[in-house]
């Protein structure tokens, strides 16, 4: 096996682990590993040479990211300027039209269909990775896999289109806290959920060499790296930027139209882009908090700057020293 498509799983420990171990385990995710250095569920490891040796095509288009940070939102974007603003089929759920390839490695949902053989799982929640494997060209794909757990050995080979969202960290923490407590059960405090973010313990971390794996590869023809306050400061430009890199003519016209269909209020009533099925498989197992989550729980507020009203000042300059370091002579910055 080369080195690209090795996958080496190590187990998680110390104080943080303790944490995530206590505060963010369910019924569907017993318990965490460290895979190539990455945080990854234990139902992981069952998938990982599988993703690894993922069949990627070269007209496929992925979306990636580190969770919260504007996922959803640069897809729906991605996905319309692809299908010529098609508003008529973008009302199929944002997850058939763009599955999430890492949905089944990250949900283990045995436990549960073993004794409740009347559930039902849509195929791309049940079986994420047949369901794209079965999926007619183009495809859109949506991954949180850092770049060491990716098919890049086929990311070579095809060159797929890979658009790659950040976030400044704190805003992506407090939405990442929020998405945790509502949508998986997540029981530990907030300042409880910092320190596993800055101490690179929550799924999918370490977050800045997630961030800067993509970031180092962003000249390449194939690659395409967006900020999401990028997007909050001037989306028409980003919708620009995009299209061009699409292979897309957009006009004026279409630019704005497209803006005003991904803004924060039309997308927050937007049943499409919403999880609806995601939020209703939580709410029927009990794992989120009934009394706060409502319909657009995935679009939770929407701004830049969020941090400072959730954050002690003490922990705003511990992620600013945190981000400084990780980011010193790398060219990339979040000016806030
Ligand atoms: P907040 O929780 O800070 O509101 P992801 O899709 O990666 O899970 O990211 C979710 C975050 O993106 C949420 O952040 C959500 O509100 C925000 N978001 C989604 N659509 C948006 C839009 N149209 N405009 C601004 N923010 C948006």
């Amino acid at each position: 096996m080369d080195s690209d498509s090795r996958v080496v799983i190590q187990g998680l420990q110390g104080q943080l682990a303790d944490s995530l171990h206590k505060d963010f385990t369910n019924l569907f995710r017993k318990g965490y590993v460290r895979a190539n250095g990455a945080v990854m569920p234990e139902y992981y490891q069952e998938f990982a040479q599988d993703i690894k040796s993922f069949q990627v095509r070269t007209d496929d288009v992925f979306v990636c990211s580190f969770p919260k940070t504007g996922t959803t939102w640069t897809q729906e974007m991605v996905w319309c300027i692809a299908n010529d603003l098609d508003f008529e089929a973008a009302k199929v759920p944002l997850q058939v039209r763009f599955p999430f390839l890492d949905h089944t490695t990250l949900f283990d949902y045995e436990d549960l269909l073993s004794t409740r053989p009347d559930v039902v799982f849509p195929p791309h929640v049940l079986d994420s990775i047949g369901f794209l494997d079965n999926l007619p060209s183009p495809r859109y794909i949506k991954t949180h896999f850092p770049w060491s757990l990716l098919p890049t050995k086929q990311f070579q080979d095809e060159k797929p289109k890979l658009i790659y969202v950040a976030r400044n960290p704190k805003d992506a923490c407090v939405s990442y806290y929020h998405h945790s407590r509502l949508l998986e059960g997540y029981r530990g405090t907030f300042d409880e959920f910092c320190e596993l973010f800055l101490g690179d313990s929550l799924c999918f971390a370490p977050f800045w060499k997630h961030v800067l794996e993509f970031w180092k590869r962003r000249d390449e023809p194939n690659f395409l790296f967006v900020k999401y306050e990028d997007m909050k400061n001037d989306l028409p430009s980003v919708i620009r930027k995009t299209a061009e890199f699409l292979g897309k003519n957009l006009s004026d016209a279409k630019v704005e139209i497209l803006t005003e269909h991904l803004s924060f209020n039309s997308m927050k009533n937007n049943p499409a882009v919403n999880y609806e099925d995601v939020v209703e498989i939580n709410r029927k197992y009990n794992l989120i908090d009934k009394e706060e989550i409502e319909k657009g729980a995935f679009m939770r507020k929407g701004s830049v700057g969020d941090y400072k009203g959730q954050m002690s000042k003490d922990m705003i300059s511990r992620f600013d020293n945190w981000t400084e370091t990780n980011l010193k002579g790398t060219g990339l910055s979040f000016n806030l």
